[in-house]
């Protein structure tokens, strides 16, 4: 087994000791925090099987230990959102027309079946929230609810903030959501305005945050740890320090995302990246874990990993080779066992990412040369 892999990439990018604790689950999210580790903190809160389960989810990272389901489960319920953030593919309903098929959305009976599947496996892991603002379900707290009923012990989400009002958040609190995060991607208005168009002002999401960590305070609520986000990119890069300044006394956590163009078709994506995602040489020697951590739902479809939207359009040969199943017709558990998934985790094992179309241009777009993106701009205007 390798002793390193190269998710540590994106790692570097952000060596910054403003916060002690540093970690990364995927290579592309980096997670800082001000006291002790977030996951040692939530094995005390929720005790040995919760450290079990990191401890499995640490040797799958590492590619020493292959589980016989998932130790994750991503659903994505539906692409709907109240924003429509540029770097994201739901601010380019063009892309997302391509890409999806909004009769293919998951409900409530859909996202049992999937739990339903997890809880017989003891899956420990699962996000209802994919590229959407999941807190526009007007009860996703039902969602979550049922997950953490069924055993999982760790559900995480993501939000824009908008929707968490005083009502929201106390139902939230009371669901058993383990992580929330808050993604902000700006200190000022001025930025958030830019990066998050469509957006309340950031001041109200501001309020939205501190309303829910007073009602968990003063709940004495231990759970969800709560964080904020920030996608870097060349528009807010220079407010970063300043952020993670502000909210490093006010979260359990800061997360820093890496960003990666929604889809191939536009160059003007390629805008969006900071200067210093650029590398000098092209990533040869990347490994992928998330195939070894996670089954990606959406449209009834399953996926190796959560980037999925660069192996093309929908009906492409790339897209029909990079869909593991459907669960109409599939149990997770089969596609996670199945030839597919054995075949992509032996490339990663074996070095050779390049040799899946869409792990090649995932790479290639994620730790990008320059000389990659010029080609690429050439290649489409
Ligand atoms: C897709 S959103 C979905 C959840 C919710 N609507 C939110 O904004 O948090 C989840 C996170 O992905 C980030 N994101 C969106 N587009 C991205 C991209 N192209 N590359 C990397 N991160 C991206 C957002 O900034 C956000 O923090
Ligand atoms: S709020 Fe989230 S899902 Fe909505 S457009 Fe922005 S990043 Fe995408």
């Amino acid at each position: 087994m390798p002793k390193k892999f190269s998710m540590t990439l994106a790692t570097k990018k952000y060596n910054n000791n403003l916060m002690k604790n540093k970690y990364s689950t995927d290579g592309k999210v980096v997670h800082l925090s001000t006291e002790e580790d977030i996951n040692q903190k939530l094995s005390k809160i929720i005790g040995k099987k919760f450290s079990d389960y990191r401890k499995s989810w640490d040797e799958a990272n590492k590619f020493n230990l292959i589980t016989k389901f998932p130790l994750f489960l991503h659903i994505e319920l539906n692409q709907t959102c109240n924003y429509k953030c540029p770097h994201c593919i739901i601010g380019n309903p063009d892309e997302v027309e391509k890409l999806y098929n909004k009769n293919e959305n998951l409900d409530f009976n859909d996202y049992k079946k999937i739990v339903d599947e997890g809880s017989k496996y003891n899956c420990p892991s699962l996000s209802a929230q994919g590229d959407n603002e999941p807190f526009l379900i007007k009860n996703m707290e039902e969602y979550i609810y049922y997950a953490h009923k069924k055993g999982f012990i760790d559900i995480m989400t993501n939000t824009n903030g908008s929707p968490i009002n005083i009502t929201r958040s106390k139902k939230i609190l009371d669901s058993g959501l383990t992580r929330m995060r808050f993604s902000l991607d700006a200190f000022t208005d001025e930025t958030y305005k830019k990066v998050r168009v469509g957006a309340i002002d950031l001041d109200k999401v501001k309020r939205n945050i501190f309303n829910f960590l007073d009602l968990k305070e003063k709940g004495g609520y231990k759970l969800p740890i709560v964080g904020v986000s920030f996608c870097k990119l060349k528009q807010n890069e220079h407010e970063l320090d300043e952020f993670k300044n502000y909210w490093k006394d006010k979260v359990d956590l800061v997360t820093i995302q890496t960003f990666a163009p929604p889809t191939q078709n536009k160059s003007a994506y390629h805008e969006f990246y900071p200067e210093d995602q650029f590398y000098d040489d092209e990533v040869v020697d990347f490994k992928c874990n998330q195939p070894f951590q996670r089954i990606h739902i959406r449209n009834h479809e399953m996926f190796p990993c959560c980037y999925s939207l660069v192996m093309g359009d929908k009906g492409t040969e790339n897209y029909k080779n990079f869909v593991i199943g459907n669960i109409k017709n599939m149990s997770i558990y089969d596609a996670w066992n199945g030839e597919k998934m054995k075949k992509l985790r032996q490339i990663q094992l074996d070095g050779k990412f390049k040799e899946n179309p869409t792990c090649a241009m995932c790479v290639k777009y994620t730790f990008p040369t320059k000389k990659f993106i010029k080609s690429e701009e050439i290649r489409k205007n």
